[in-house]
This record gives C-alpha cells, sequence and structure tokens, in this order.
C-alpha cells in the first residue's frame, strides 16, 4: 500500500464529526485495482431484511451489471455506497482506504462516488451547456463562482462531454426541451463533469426509446476503463449488451455472479427472476 497522500480513515471519522471540517478523502487507493468492496453489509427497515450479509467487489475501471427482481435490495445497496442508509452491519471500502461507512453522503459525493436516480435531475430552465457548466462549478475543488468566465480548458471539457452524451447539437437548448432520453444523458454528463471515479446508474434506461437504449449502451461501453460504472437495469435486451460481469441479487443477498450466458442458464436465476 503507498499511503502517500491517503488519509487514515479514524482522520475520516473526525472530520466527519467535525461539521463541515474539510474532509482529507485524499487520494483514492487502487493498489489491489478493487474500486469498491463491500463485506458483509445488512440493512434492516423494521425488522425487514433489505440486505442480508451482501459482499460485492467492483475493480476499478469495471462496468458491472446488478440485475433482479423488485425489492432484491439494488437500490437499498446504492443508499448505502452513497452514504444515504447506514447499514447495521458490514464494511463498505472506497479504494483500498476510504471507509464510506465513516463519511457523511456529501462526504462520499466529493470523494467522488456519482449517482444517477432514475428521475433526471437537471436544470430545466437553463441550457444544456449552462447545466454542465453549473455541475462543473458545483465541484469545489473547483474553486470559483458561477459567475465567473470558463477558461479555455473547461470550455473544452464541456464540449467534449456535450459530444460523449450526443447532445452537441442541443448545446443552447433549455434542457426543460429535451427528450426524456436526452435528459437522462445530460444529467450522465453532469455527474462526468464532476470527475467521478465510481458512477452508479439505477434503471438509467427506463422509459427510453429503443434508439436512445442503444445509444446509452454505447456511451456506457465508452466510459468504462475510465470510469467504474454499476449499473442497475431490468431491461435485460439493454443488460446483455452491456454486461461483462453480472451480479445477480434476491433478498439482498448475492445469489449468482458471472458472465451473462453463465448468469442466464443459473437455475436459481431463472426460478427468482429472469423466468418470470
Ligand atoms: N426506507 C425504507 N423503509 C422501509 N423499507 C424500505 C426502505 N427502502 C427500501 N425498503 C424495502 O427494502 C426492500 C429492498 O428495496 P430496494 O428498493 O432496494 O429494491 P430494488 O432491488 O431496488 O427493487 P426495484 O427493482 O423494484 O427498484 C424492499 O422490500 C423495500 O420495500
Ligand atoms: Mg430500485
Amino acid at each position: 500500500m503507498s499511503g502517500a497522500a491517503t488519509a487514515h480513515p479514524a482522520a475520516l471519522g473526525a472530520a466527519g464529526g467535525a461539521g463541515g471540517a474539510r474532509v482529507a478523502t485524499g487520494e483514492l487507493d487502487l493498489t489491489h485495482g478493487v474500486v469498491l468492496y463491500l463485506e458483509g453489509i445488512s440493512v434492516s427497515f423494521d425488522g425487514f431484511k433489505a440486505l442480508d450479509n451482501l459482499s460485492l467487489s467492483i475493480d476499478a475501471g469495471e462496468l458491472r451489471c446488478l440485475i433482479g427482481p423488485n425489492g432484491a435490495g439494488k437500490t437499498t445497496m446504492m443508499d448505502v455506497i452513497t452514504g444515504k442508509t447506514r447499514p447495521d452491519a458490514g464494511t463498505a471500502f472506497f479504494g483500498q482506504t476510504i471507509d464510506l461507512t465513516r463519511l457523511s453522503e456529501a462526504q462520499i459525493a466529493q470523494a467522488c462516488i456519482g449517482r444517477k436516480f432514475q428521475k433526471p435531475t437537471i436544470f430545466e430552465r437553463h441550457s444544456v451547456f449552462e447545466n454542465l457548466e453549473l455541475s462543473m462549478k458545483a465541484d469545489k475543488r473547483v474553486r470559483k463562482t458561477l459567475f465567473a468566465k470558463l477558461s479555455a480548458d473547461e470550455h473544452q471539457r464541456i464540449q467534449d462531454t456535450l459530444k460523449l452524451i450526443h447532445l452537441e447539437g442541443e448545446s443552447a437548448r433549455t434542457a426543460g426541451l429535451l427528450s426524456h432520453g436526452q435528459k437522462q444523458w445530460l444529467e450522465i454528463g453532469m455527474l462526468l463533469m464532476q470527475e467521478p471515479r465510481l458512477l452508479l446508474l439505477d434503471e438509467p434506461v427506463a422509459g427510453m426509446s429503443d434508439e436512445e437504449t442503444e445509444r446509452t449502451a454505447e456511451l456506457f461501453l465508452s466510459l468504462a476503463g475510465k470510469h467504474s460504472l454499476v449499473v442497475v437495469e431490468h431491461d435485460m435486451a439493454f443488460v446483455s449488451k452491456i454486461a461483462r460481469k453480472v451480479t445477480v441479487l434476491h433478498e439482498g443477498s448475492v445469489i449468482a455472479e458471472g458472465p451473462m450466458e453463465q448468469v442466464q442458464n443459473d437455475p436459481r436465476v431463472i426460478e427468482v427472476y429472469l423466468g418470470r
């Protein structure tokens, strides 16, 4: 382990308790090639186990698909990773050294875990370009006011992102006027402006047209490698298109994991999910 610029987990806990103190989340330590490591995570809601001893590990640069029936705990798992829900038991590490269970939701966002909810949250009255600009400047590592002029580099980054999310031609358009699929892409672009190391995407193609779904598959494939992605989806055609490794959740635990063909032919997976 390099240990260099990385804060000790205990230091993170102390900063977290100090209310508003700057959190030294430090460098993401990917020494062992693992970006996210969950072990034995359990979450109960009034005695009901939404997550039951869940263990999962995501490699840096991986594109992981997470599937499973309604209520399996997929969204709850994302809630745990992003600090929205505290686990009753278990450990959750971002890289080798960042203990997610000791950080607040805001600190986790700062540590570069980006999350996309099902409903796009964009600034409807602003242009597409401004949406990307605003999300870049919301990044506190860029210490500028919202009204500061963009540098040439920043301008270029926005252009690059527009291209990536297929909205080059819509740059000046009011975001509220975009199609549902385009809004989803814009939100993904907004997340990308903050340079996340891990992206969590919950049902990203729900409500998209076939063509939009196809383009989203291409987008995710192009992001893999540079970013680590966890994608939750019920659309199996979409999952088949992007899947490398697939994890199947059922009643809060992993019941299968592996390549799509293997998972698809797993009798237990067919019984609880795919066969229905
Ligand atoms: N805040 C909460 N309070 C009580 N129960 C909850 C809460 N959040 C989730 N649950 C329950 O936990 C279980 C897991 O829910 P979760 O939303 O994680 O499932 P999911 O796999 O995302 O399902 P879907 O595919 O329908 O989105 C469900 O039974 C749900 O009702
Ligand atoms: Mg869900």
